[in-house]
């Protein structure tokens, strides 16, 4: 399918669709009454299973494939699921237009989600800076409520769930999702160590599985085309329609809905209209801060798919694409970045703790002149000794932007240096 000719599933433009009436309009939660009508749990595991919905909160997991790890159910066990809308990933903001715009269709993901998994109860950790967006999905669950849709034997069945929407407090870690567990259970969100998996050890150390918002909000509209038509919108190894995040340097910033695997060069030129002042295009952030850049040569002919970018060096993320025209001064955007790391990361592992310390200081001194050659390999050695040595991602995702913002643009980094001195 051409992308041109594509009509948005997630954000479509239809007014007030944020109010039940207008929604149920159009189809909303039909899909949900077939499932409990007419569907098994196992049933509809497989057939999100087979659409593979690939995760849109950042790893790309298939969301059937982590809901078959929910252990069967035991009488007196609860089950839950944790959707997560904290979105803090700078340059994303997808789920906070869902919320905005189409929270029942989120809701009616979740309840599928739900009935799937046989979970009693649903958390919706909403970031806490989107009060606005809270307030929607509040009104619009309240709606839900009042129909029946959530609740104890919903639309006349054996199966109840309940929806609880829950502010977060303004951290990036409490993103991650065995940090969002400690957070809702009203600790500070200190990651926790994997295995047990949170399928196993969850909230209060029941069976959970934790989805985004926007993951959730796609199970819907795989009940109503299947998964065989799901398939076919976009790229076959990552299918579905995508909220691609376009901000920076170009002249029409926004949330875009288009099918998966654009290329990024329609994005910026064609969707985005162009890198801003007709300047050149200097860099590429695929899919939020943490994604490793790209050089204008490596935009050509790259999808935004997990797979077309890792052939060179990147990632998928969360698809929110920042774009940098050549004005931009790249030691000073690293160090940007390296502050929030350092800022977000919650101290409990050293090399996160102290690693994130030294980026940020380290790029400083090239801001005010005192950097030394050296300290352009020092800062590379610093993220060797972060990478995959910590309890959660977060010291990852502080590594890989830096250095391959250190790799790419080294000259500028060269500039701002002092040769280093060798004792004579
Ligand atoms: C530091 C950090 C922050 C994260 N922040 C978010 C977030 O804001 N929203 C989100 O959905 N996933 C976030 N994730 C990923 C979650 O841990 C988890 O993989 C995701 O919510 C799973 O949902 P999905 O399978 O539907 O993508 C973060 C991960 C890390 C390491
Ligand atoms: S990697 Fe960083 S943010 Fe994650 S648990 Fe360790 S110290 Fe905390």
């Amino acid at each position: 399918m051409d992308w041109r000719s594509y009509k948005p599933l997630i954000l479509p433009n239809i007014p007030n669709l944020h109010e039940i009436s207008v929604y149920e309009s159009q189809g909303g939660y039909e899909a949900f009454r077939k499932v409990l009508q007419e569907k098994s749990p196992a049933a509809v595991i497989e057939e999100v299973k087979a659409a593979n919905i690939r995760g849109r909160g950042g790893a790309g997991f298939n969301a059937g494939l982590k809901w078959s790890f929910m252990p069967p159910k035991k009488e007196g066990v609860p089950r839950y699921l944790a959707a997560n809308g904290d979105e803090s990933e700078p340059g994303t903001f997808k789920d906070r237009r869902i919320l905005e715009f189409n929270p029942h269709l989120f809701i009616e993901g979740a309840l599928i989600a739900a009935y799937a998994m046989q979970v009693d109860a649903v958390y919706v950790y909403v970031r806490g800076e989107y009060a606005d967006w809270i307030d929607r999905l509040q009104k619009a669950l309240d709606q839900a409520y009042a129909r029946g849709y959530v609740g104890r034997n919903i639309l006349g069945t054996h199966f109840s769930t309940e929806i609880y929407v829950h502010r977060g407090a303004g951290a990036y870690i409490c993103g991650e999702e065995t940090g969002l567990m400690e957070s809702l259970e009203g600790k500070r969100a200190y990651p926790r160590y994997k295995p047990p998996f949170p399928a196993q050890k969850g909230l209060w150390g029941c069976p959970t599985t934790i989805n985004n918002v926007e993951t959730l909000a796609h199970v819907p509209i795989v009940m109503r085309l299947g998964a065989a038509a799901y398939t076919q919108i976009g790229a076959p190894e990552h299918p579905g329609p995508l909220l691609y995040g376009i901000s920076g340097h170009v002249n029409r910033p926004g949330l875009y809905e288009y099918p998966s695997g654009m290329l990024i060069t329609d994005l910026i030129y064609e969707v985005a209209g162009g890198v801003r002042q007709g300047r050149k295009l200097k860099g590429v952030v695929p899919g939020g801060s943490s994604t490793p850049i790209l050089l204008p040569e490596e935009v050509e002919g790259t999808r935004m798919t997990m797979e077309s970018l890792r052939k060179v060096g990147s990632m998928l993320g969360t698809a929110g694409m920042l774009v940098l025209d050549e004005t931009t001064d790249m030691v000073r955007f690293a160090y940007r970045i390296a502050a929030f790391y350092k800022h977000e990361s919650c101290g409990q592992c050293t090399p996160c703790r102290e690693g994130t310390g030294w980026l940020k200081q380290i790029l400083r001194r090239f801001l005010d002149g005192s950097a030394t050659y050296a300290d352009i390999d020092r800062l590379l050695s610093v993220a060797n000794q972060m990478e995959g040595r910590t309890i959660c991602a977060l010291a990852d995702a502080a590594v890989w932007p830096i250095r391959a913002i250190v790799q790419k643009y080294r000259k500028e980094f060269e500039a701002a240096a002092r040769p280093t001195l060798v004792p004579v």
